[in-house]
């Protein structure tokens, strides 16, 4: 088992990372709820089958007395009927400010739960179990927990760390083949932002089978990263910026796909692809960069670029609604493993855009 710390001014919390940690979640979540008696455990509908009986087994024969809760899997549960729909739940299970939530899923349910724990009874402890590797890498790390609304993504939200972060590297075993390459696209983003040698370990093992050969490596890899960002910047106000790298680009691949045609880890893959080509053209990325983005990319079978029009990459810039004068800060690369953000002009941007891709 590997094990890293965060630790912020007067809340640390550990991420475990092991195969067969599932069935202890009971002792683990223990050790750091020593007081809880209830423990509301929210997972989806995908999830529940696979891993819920487990999890649940192992905190009974640790003592706690459980309910679970299972959403309907996919991004529409990340909404404010089915975080309603939560409140109003752990309040007929009878929790108290002492008991807590276990988010036992890929992203949404971590926002999900993640944000129900953060405002029912005005926080309860929360235990972020991700089983898939998007949100073992990502979003079950660093607080971030919010639901979406009509206006758009992630939109009601918080700020709210775990108590513990545990994630077992077998859960990734059933996810089909396209979810995990899609994974794989925020692994290779900390590579290109923070580690250059990780991301040639990266480009080396594009197939699932020496990945998964080296998983536990690659999870504490990128968890340190995040660990050692989301600890300079908690709150998204500087430094914590640069984990957006290809996000910008592949916000307008999401658009133009209307958020089905590309998951978001394939809008990410292209979205970095695009930023290192844009990177060369602003004198910010050196020549071989795009080409090694690529590689790395399609070894992966993800997509390197995607059609999309004016209207998408406006829309997803921000220019529809906040005017040509207003600046946007663009994660580009002055080499591989290392992210600078560059500022310009959202209009100069659009032209780039149109100029480039
Ligand atoms: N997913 C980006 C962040 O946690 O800041």
């Amino acid at each position: 088992m590997k094990q890293l710390t965060v630790n912020l001014p007067g809340r640390e919390y550990d991420i475990l990372i092991g195969r067969g940690l599932l069935p202890q979640a009971g002792e683990r979540v223990k050790a750091v709820l020593p007081r809880a008696r209830k423990l509301a455990v929210v997972t989806d509908s995908n999830v529940s089958p696979l891993y819920s009986a487990a999890v649940l087994a192992s905190l009974a024969a640790a003592g706690f007395d459980c309910r679970l809760f299972v959403v309907p899997a996919g991004e529409e549960s990340k909404n404010p009927s089915q975080l309603t729909r939560l409140w109003e739940g752990f309040m007929d299970f009878g929790l108290t400010r002492t008991d807590g939530v276990i988010a036992l899923g890929g992203g949404v349910v971590g926002d999900l739960a993640g944000f129900a724990a953060a405002t029912i009874l005005r926080g309860v402890a929360l235990v972020q179990i991700p089983t898939t590797l998007l949100s073992q890498v990502d979003s079950s790390v660093g607080g971030k927990v919010a639901v979406d609304l009509a206006h758009g993504k992630n939109l009601a939200g918080a700020f709210y760390q775990p108590r513990l972060v545990l994630m077992d590297p077998d859960t990734l075993d059933t996810l089909p083949l396209p979810v995990f390459m899609a994974g794989m696209a925020e692994v290779v983003k900390y590579g290109c932002i923070w580690n250059g040698e990780f991301f040639d370990f990266l480009a080396a093992r594009p197939d699932r089978g020496a990945l998964m050969g080296e998983i536990e490596h690659i999870l504490y890899t990128c968890c340190e990263i995040k660990r050692q960002v989301v600890m300079k910047d908690e709150l998204d106000t500087g430094l914590r910026m640069i984990l957006n790298f290809g996000h910008t680009l592949g916000h307008a691949y999401e658009l133009a796909g209307r958020y089905v045609e590309w998951s978001h880890g394939e809008a990410v893959a292209a979205g970095m692809c695009a930023a290192a080509r844009l990177g060369v053209r602003l004198g910010v990325t050196p020549a071989d960069v795009p080409g090694r983005i690529e590689d790395a990319c399609a070894a992966l079978g993800l997509p390197t670029a995607i059609p999309c029009s004016m209207e998408d990459y406006a829309a997803a810039i921000g220019l529809d609604k906040k005017g040509a004068g207003a600046d946007i800060t663009l994660i580009l690369l002055d080499s591989i493993g290392r992210a600078v953000p560059h500022k310009m002009p959202r209009k100069q941007l659009l032209d780039l855009l149109e100029d480039t891709l």
